[in-house]
């Protein structure tokens, strides 16, 4: 396993079917050759990641989506847009995108990552990349090399150090159904943008039980090992216990804070969010609380992802 900057390095261990983390705007991410069923193979056994679980594709430029899948007009206009940007489209998959990649769907999630080391790579390969979060199935996404390099050690031939991820919340995942838009993941795009854009305003079909289609929608998802717990103003903490919390007004009583946004930014929050997650664990806390945040723009997202991290 090595780290580093050369995108001329990646591009050696992926000719070779082998894993590489690359950093984009949301999180890092695992990524294979998305056209070479034995590579994509080692990315569902590296994650331990269920194979009925589809995986995104990474495009290098909005003029490839024609390749490797059919979209409706509404969804061009938002890729091209949005792109390169934190938006994945569900569009119908070419039969040159193997069945392993989206579970045996009829369709393809495709994104262009707006990171220029990773832009850099795609643009030296002749293949897309699938990619899911770099991180085992069911913990938190990993929004630096550190994360990326603590969770997958061995079973990633090299990491791209891309630096901090700007988002450090994962790309908001749309489709169209009866010419609506549907948003099947929140994320680093919010409604808002997608609907001041498209002059209407998108259905939200997130899945929110145990048994959905797409697994990393699941209720329990982004866990740190600790035991997370809701704050609510009834708490009386240990002075073991840590708190992740958000603006001003910290609660009294708590002695281990991390605060998300000491000014009430989203985005800095978002930013945050995972790291903090993974403080928990790093620093060994065994009973950590968390407050939601307001439920607006990225918010929306945020709270998303704290309920999923909450979730038993
Ligand atoms: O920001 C992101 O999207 C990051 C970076 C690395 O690009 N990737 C990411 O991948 O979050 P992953 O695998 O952790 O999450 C992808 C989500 C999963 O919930 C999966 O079920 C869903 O997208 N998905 C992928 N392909 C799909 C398909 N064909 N149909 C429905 N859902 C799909
Ligand atoms: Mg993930």
């Amino acid at each position: 396993m090595l780290i580093g900057y050369s995108t001329h390095q990646a591009k050696i261990a992926l000719d070779k079917d082998n894993l590489v983390a690359i950093p984009t705007e949301t999180v890092y991410g695992l990524a294979a050759n998305a056209l070479h069923t034995k590579a994509i193979a080692k990315v569902f056994s590296a994650k331990n990641r269920p194979t009925f679980d589809p995986l995104i594709v990474h495009i290098k430029h909005f003029n490839e989506l024609t390749k490797y899948a059919n979209a409706s007009p509404k969804i061009l206009k938002l890729a091209k847009h949005f792109w390169p940007g934190p938006l994945t489209i569900l569009a119908d998959k070419k039969s040159i995108i193997p069945e392993l990649v989206t579970a045996g769907h009829g369709k393809v999630a495709l994104r262009v990552p707006n990171h220029s080391l990773t832009l850099e790579l795609l643009n030296l390969l002749d293949y897309p990349l699938v990619a899911p979060s770099a991180n085992p199935f069911g913990y938190v996404s990993p929004t630096t090399a550190a994360h990326v390099f603590a969770n997958l050690r061995e079973k990633v031939d090299y990491i791209l150090d891309g630096g901090d991820a700007l988002i450090g919340l994962e790309s908001t995942i749309v489709s169209e159904q009866n010419n609506q838009i549907v948003i099947h993941r929140l994320g680093g795009l919010s409604i808002a943008e997608i609907s001041d854009f498209l002059k209407e305003t998108p259905v939200l079909k997130i899945q929110n039980n145990s048994n959905p289609e797409a697994p990393g929608m699941l209720d329990k998802h982004y866990s740190p090992t600790c035991k997370l717990n809701l704050y609510h103003p009834g708490v009386r903490p240990k002075r073991s216990d840590a708190l992740i919390w958000f603006g001003q007004g910290i609660p009294f009583g708590f002695k281990n804070v991390f605060n998300l946004s000491a000014n009430s930014n989203l985005d800095e929050s978002a930013a945050n969010l995972f790291s903090y997650l993974r403080k928990l664990d790093e620093l060994n806390f065994a009973v950590a609380y968390i407050c939601k945040l307001p439920d607006v723009g990225i918010g929306m997202a945020i709270n998303d992802r704290i309920s999923r991290a909450l979730a038993d």
